[in-house]
């Protein structure tokens, strides 16, 4: 018989705590909002249980709720009326946009919540695409003049961290310019860097209605079969100075955070995108998981495969677990 017993570690909960090696706490997390153009507004999200698009008070109370959990981060989507929406995103970067102006208010009301932007042009164009259209073709240069005005109005606004999430080559070294010859070289930005042309985004383009309106998104989002691109872009990304890089999804990507984690001396961020959540809440609904153990451990896994942070709409809920102690044992 051996001697050697690995249960010997696991053997009460005070030594499985005390040789545990991954910890995820609360100020880790970004979270997700949908917000819309309405004072007081909240219209559940059908494909995500438990989130909805939200008017400014709703906003603001669910902020205010979040950093009383230790959640400090958060990360914004506008629901744009479709009369809004043109082939140009002209929308974004307007003087009477409401998601500038919303920015603008979080930030006075709570100063210390870090709020990051996204850009890219999907939600304000009537193509449903991240980049300008033209004959069926989604083009490269002439959509990154648009994605720095939009990144330069968030800034006005007051954004911490702009988030382009487009995928168009040159797009961080040319918001970087834009930035910082407009004197706004604090703001920082979170590339998505390594973005997946994947099924799991189906609920967040319900809840934004910004599917695209032909062809899909595979010429400008990563093919799921690739890992060298990823190193690619993370190369490009830095090059261009980006402040920190993100998967994106992440359950399927593991593999792809543990590598730019190893591969890059910038923070890496994963984003458990909405199918991931919708997935587990389903599941829960039919009985078929245990939802808190079943959320934890996924969290978990990011964390361990190498993401700093991580962008998920669990964010309260696993921050209301953490304060109860579930997530320690
Ligand atoms: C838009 C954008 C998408 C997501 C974040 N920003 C959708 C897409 O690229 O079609 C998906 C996030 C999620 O599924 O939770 N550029």
């Amino acid at each position: 018989m051996n001697h050697i017993r690995p249960r010997r570690n696991r053997r009460s909960a005070g030594i499985r705590k005390m040789v545990r090696e991954t910890f995820l706490q609360p100020q880790q997390l970004i979270y997700p909002l949908f917000v819309a153009d309405h004072d007081s507004y909240a219209n559940p999200i059908k494909s995500l249980p438990g989130q909805a698009q939200l008017g400014f008070q709703e906003t603001f109370r669910e902020i205010e709720e979040s950093l009383k959990l230790g959640i400090n981060s958060f990360v914004l989507f506008p629901v744009v009326e479709e009369s809004l929406k043109d082939k140009i995103a002209s929308y974004s970067y307007s003087d009477d946009n409401f998601y500038l102006r919303l920015i603008q208010e979080i930030k006075q009301k709570f100063p210390q919540a870090v709020l990051m932007s996204d850009v890219a042009m999907d939600p304000y164009s009537s193509d449903g695409h991240d980049g300008l259209v033209k004959d069926g073709k989604i083009l490269n240069d002439p959509t990154l003049p648009i994605l720095e005005k939009m990144s330069v109005a968030q800034a006005q606004a007051g954004i911490d961290i702009i988030g382009p999430s487009d995928m168009m080559d040159g797009r961080v070294g040319s918001i970087r310019e834009a930035l910082d010859t407009q004197g706004f070289e604090e703001v920082a930005i979170m590339s998505y860097t390594a973005k997946y042309a994947s099924a799991y985004y189906g609920p967040f383009r319900d809840a934004l209605d910004s599917a695209p309106k032909d062809g899909d998104k595979k010429t400008y989002q990563m093919d799921p079969a690739n890992i060298n691109e990823a190193y690619r872009e993370a190369q490009l990304d830095e090059d261009e100075g980006a402040d920190m890089l993100m998967v994106k999804p992440a359950l399927c990507y593991l593999d792809i955070i543990n590598r730019l984690k190893e591969f890059s001396h910038l923070p890496i961020s994963a984003y458990n995108v909405s199918g991931e959540y919708a997935m587990i809440k389903a599941a829960a609904q039919n009985g078929w998981l245990d939802e808190k153990a079943a959320m934890t451990e996924m969290l978990l896994s990011i964390r361990r495969a190498g993401a700093d942070t991580i962008l998920t709409y669990f964010a309260k809920d696993y921050a209301k677990l953490y304060q109860e102690g579930y997530t320690q044992h």
